[in-house]
């Protein structure tokens, strides 16, 4: 099969100047949810035709292995498919879908597909309590397809119709080509309509069939901010359902973001409002708390994120403690039972089994051993305005609160830093390093005391 996207209308209905078919659904545009389905459907061809804001389409989905044909002026449903007639093979079927329809299901169009046989024109339906606004499908007393009306051509008696047109079909490629070049634009909108084709169909014998989706939703187009909010709930809802089908237990499936692929082991839970991007692997027993956003990380079995805990380009391994409000950056490893507490930020760091920095910290290009404690206030100063150097901290230090390291340098196997260090320079295993002004009191020292107005 061959599939071909129409993605050429401008959208001015989303005041944005991010082309319609660009607009994200959990994060990627619409436009390569279609793709995708196409992609799994296995079509030998896809060839998506675009028109307004063309280049920054094609530049935005130059990954995804397409062909263009570009559509200029949009003359229509009907004349958009003419302009991908080119890149299609007489002999195979085509499948029409849009790119502002992103939920389309690939087992609908299975059907659809097996619908169609290799001869057939089959349409995909719906019967809609409100079928405003949509192409109505006429009958004929035996129940056969005759053709298709516009709501805007329609008499009145044909918008009673209900069954209406969802735009997506399958035809052989050899008759649409037949069809689309002999197609007129003597209609209310004087443009080039797809549906014409059924009529002529029709006409020529050739047998007209129509499928309905698994779930209306999956046929619902987008023009507006609000439809586009409308089916990212619809996209998420469907996602949680998957979860706790899977075992996963969220607080509240109507209140979490997956924006990219979640893979979760058993026994996981989910508090209110996190947000999941890109990759993400959480194993078995993991917790995560409320309002957490994880980006592309893989958190090892039994370990849990507390509440506002931001991580990403992270992997953790078992029993970790992390957050609230810790923050792990691009490049950040973790062992077995490593606790990193409120506000600690570590950035491209490994961190070994067992070590903690409970509160207020910095570890950034520090690779730190095991059972190591970092106290309250630590700071890696790995920048020195120009270049980034590395700190290594060896298994079973203990650095005392407010302690800054300066970048690059060695804390050895066993060493303490006293509290208020100011490190330069490497410190030995086993010993005490401690670099801090020597505390003095003086005697009979006064504090200020104000001065009493003048009367
Ligand atoms: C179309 C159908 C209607 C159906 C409805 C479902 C026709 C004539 N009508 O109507 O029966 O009920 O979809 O939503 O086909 N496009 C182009 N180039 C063009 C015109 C449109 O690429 O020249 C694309 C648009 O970007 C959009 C899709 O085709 O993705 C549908 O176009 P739209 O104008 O929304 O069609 P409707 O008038 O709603
Ligand atoms: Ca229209």
């Amino acid at each position: 099969m061959e599939v071909v996207i129409l993605a050429a209308g401008q959208g001015k209905r989303m005041r944005s100047a991010l082309p319609k078919v660009l607009q994200p659904i959990a994060g990627r545009p619409m436009l390569e949810h279609v793709i995708a389905a196409a992609q799994t459907l296995e079509a030998r061809r896809i060839c998506v035709v675009h028109g307004h804001g063309g280049e920054a389409v094609r530049t935005r989905l130059q990954h995804a292995g397409v062909q263009w044909a570009l559509q200029e002026p949009q003359l229509g449903t009907g004349h958009a498919v003419l302009q991908a007639l080119p890149h299609l093979t007489d002999g195979d079927m085509a499948l029409v879908l849009y790119g502002d329809v992103p939920l389309i299901g690939v087992p609908t169009l299975r059907r659809l597909e097996a619908t169609a046989g290799g001869e057939r024109l089959a349409l995909l339906t719906v019967e809609l309590p409100d079928p405003a606004g949509y192409g109505r499908i006429l009958r004929d007393a035996a129940g056969r397809v005759v053709r298709i009306v516009e709501e805007k051509d329609a008499s009145a008696d044909e918008r009673r119709v209900r069954e209406v047109n969802t735009g997506i079909l399958v035809a052989p490629v050899a008759r649409l080509r037949g069809w689309l070049e002999r197609l007129g634009n003597d209609n209310a909108q004087r443009e080039y309509y797809l549906t014409d084709i059924i009529g002529m169909a029709v006409a020529e014998g050739v047998e007209v069939t129509t499928v309905q989706p698994d779930a209306v939703w999956e046929t619902l187009g987008v023009n507006s901010k609000p439809q586009l909010a409308e089916l990212e709930r619809i996209h998420q809802r469907n996602i949680a359902t998957r979860l706790m089908e899977d075992g996963v237990t969220l607080f509240d499936p109507a209140r979490i973001d997956v924006r990219g692929e979640i893979k979760c082991g058993r026994d996981v839970e989910i508090d209110v409002n996190c947000v999941f991007e890109g990759r993400v692997e959480l194993a078995d027993d993991v917790k995560i708390g409320a309002n957490c956003v994880i980006r592309n990380a893989r958190i090892g079995a039994g370990s849990r994120l507390a509440p506002f805990s931001h991580v990403e380009d992270t992997v953790t391994g078992r029993d970790c403690a992390i957050g609230p409000y810790a923050r792990t950056r691009p490049g950040t490893t973790l062992g077995d039972g490593v606790h990193l507490g409120n506000f600690v930020e570590v950035k491209n760091s490994a961190i070994a089994d067992d070590s903690k920095a409970n509160h207020l910290a910095y570890i950034g290009d520090a690779d730190i051993g095991r059972r190591v404690n970092v106290g309250a206030g630590t700071i890696t100063c790995n920048y020195d305005g120009a270049n980034k150097y590395r700190t290594t901290i060896e298994d079973d230090v203990f650095i005392g609160s407010d302690t800054q390291l300066v970048a690059p340098v060695r804390v050895g196997r066993g060493a303490t830093l006293g509290a208020g260090t100011t490190l330069t320079k490497d410190a030995p295993e086993d010993q005490l390093t401690v670099s801090r002004a020597k505390q003095i009191s003086i005697p009979g020292w006064k504090r200020p005391v104000k001065k009493r107005a003048e009367k």
